[in-house]
């Protein structure tokens, strides 16, 4: 997912405002920021910045923050939805930042879509100040928990598609990732979504797609799963379940 073609990022927005509609999803993020412990002023970087909200909220706190994106086709999204928040185009291997210049760091659902998670985490601590504090948020894309009638079809779908991801299991390696890079006092929570509604849907249809498209499943198998979460939502008997991992450390 590190350089993604213009029809994945299409098809990931309405996905990511799904997620940031969620129930519990706006409490989430607040305690992100909270974990940062940004005081006015100081400088934030929240890489993967994606469409921006982020950038937006903590702005509204006083917070001097800078969102970056590898995408260009973010980051003008971002700032079409966030006309007054500072967004550049960016790599989270190299960041448009000097040494010990941030003092927060912030990747929400960001580490798992790179391919060397160590190289970012060491760009983290180049680019931040010491006493400045990451965090690092997402899930365990080997760890969905969806209710279906066929849990096999469902299993392989969850595999297939974690498969397609270039760190899959980045989330459970948090608080290992941060340590072996240098970092100190790391912590880690774990917040599980629940989704019983609609909302979910594109992230469970973009589920199946995803293993469709990459020859994983049949047309008929994606088609007939997807069918059934649907059928589900208007049953009111959709459920799925993905806990959230939270990772927070200091820089020595
Ligand atoms: C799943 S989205 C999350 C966006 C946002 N943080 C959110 O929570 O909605 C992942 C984002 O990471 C960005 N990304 C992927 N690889 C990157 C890299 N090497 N450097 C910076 N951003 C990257 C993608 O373009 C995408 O916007």
């Amino acid at each position: 997912m590190e350089r993604m073609s213009n029809e994945a990022i299409e098809a990931l927005i309405p996905q990511l405002d799904a997620v940031d509609e969620s129930p519990g999803a706006a409490a989430l993020r607040a305690r992100s920021y909270e974990l940062l412990r940004a005081v006015q002023g100081a400088l934030v970087v929240d890489v993967g910045c994606g469409a921006g909200r982020a950038v937006a909220e903590l702005a509204d706190q006083g917070v001097r923050v800078i969102g970056i994106d590898v995408n260009d086709q973010m980051i003008a999204l971002a700032r079409e939805r966030w006309p007054s928040g500072e967004f550049r185009v960016g790599d989270a291997y190299a960041l448009p930042l000097g040494n010990g210049e941030a003092a927060g760091y912030r990747a929400d659902k960001v580490i798992h879509a790179l391919a060397d998670p160590r190289r970012a985490l060491t760009e983290a601590r180049r680019v931040l100040t010491s006493g400045g504090r990451i965090v690092l948020c997402g899930q365990d894309w080997d760890t969905f928990v969806i209710d279906s009638s066929n849990p096999e079809l469902t299993r392989t779908i969850v595999r297939k598609r974690g498969e397609q991801v270039p760190s899959p299991r980045a989330a459970r390696q948090y608080r290992n990732l941060l340590l072996d890079a240098g970092f100190r006092d790391a912590t880690v929570e774990v917040h599980t979504g629940v989704f019983t509604d609609g909302s979910f849907l594109p992230v469970l249809t973009r589920l199946a797609e995803v293993c469709c498209e990459h020859g994983a499943i049949a047309r008929a198998q994606a088609d007939a799963w997807i069918a059934e979460q649907r059928e589900r939502v208007q049953a009111d008997r959709l459920f799925a379940a993905v806990p959230f991992f939270m990772a927070a450390a200091t820089s020595p």
